[in-house]
C-alpha cells in the first residue's frame, strides 16, 4: 500500500471570538450566539458567487493548534476512552475539522457567520453547501453518544462560554 502525502493550500481563514481551546464550545449546536467571520482570499472569491442563498455551510478547516495524534481520546463529552474515529477531537492524524455553521450575510470575500466552535485565525480548507437533499438523514444511531443526556450534553458542550 501506498502513502502519499497530501498539500492543501488554504482558501482563506476563519477569524472568531474564540481564543483559548478549552472556553470554545465544542460544537455548533452548542455555540449559540458564537459569531465568526470566513475570510476569502482574492484569488478563491470568484467561487463564492451562488452561496448567499444557502443558510448552513459545512466550513473544512486545518486543526492548527490541535497537538499530536492519539487513536484513543477522552471525548469532551464522558470520561471513557474512545477511539478517535468516533469522536470529534482535533486530535487525529489529519487534523482536519469540519462544522456546520450558519450563514448570516456574506459582503464580498467576508462571510459572516453564526454558531461557530472554532479557534480565531483557524486555516479554511473548504466550504460546501449543507442541503437538506443530500444531508439531511432522518434515523440515525449515534453510538456511545445515545447515552448522553441532554443536560449534560449542554453543559459539557458549551465548556462555560456564555457569550
Ligand atoms: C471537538 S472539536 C469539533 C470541531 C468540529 N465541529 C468538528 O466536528 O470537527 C471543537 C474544539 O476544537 C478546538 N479547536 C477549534 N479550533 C481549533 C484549532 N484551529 N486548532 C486546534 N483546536 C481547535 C476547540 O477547543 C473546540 O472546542
Amino acid at each position: 500500500m501506498s502513502k502519499t502525502e497530501i498539500f492543501y493550500n488554504p482558501i482563506g481563514v476563519i477569524h472568531s471570538e474564540h481564543i483559548a481551546a478549552e472556553k470554545t464550545p465544542i460544537q455548533p449546536a452548542y455555540a449559540k450566539d458564537c459569531k465568526g467571520q470566513a475570510e476569502i482570499f482574492p484569488e478563491f472569491a470568484a467561487g463564492l458567487q451562488d452561496l448567499d442563498g444557502f443558510s448552513h455551510l459545512y466550513l473544512i478547516y486545518h486543526f492548527d493548534r490541535a497537538g499530536s495524534a492519539k487513536l484513543m481520546v477522552m471525548p469532551f463529552m464522558e470520561n471513557i476512552e474512545r477511539g478517535v474515529f468516533a469522536t470529534r477531537s482535533p486530535r487525529r492524524p489529519n487534523a482536519v475539522g469540519l462544522s456546520i455553521v450558519e450563514l448570516v450575510r456574506r459582503e464580498g470575500n467576508v462571510l459572516h457567520l453564526e454558531r461557530v466552535d472554532i479557534l480565531d485565525g483557524t486555516p479554511l480548507i473548504d466550504i460546501k453547501p449543507y442541503t437538506v437533499k443530500f444531508d439531511c438523514i432522518e434515523k440515525t444511531r449515534n453510538g456511545w453518544q445515545d447515552n448522553i443526556d441532554e443536560q449534560t450534553a449542554q453543559r459539557r458542550g458549551r465548556r462555560g462560554y456564555d457569550g
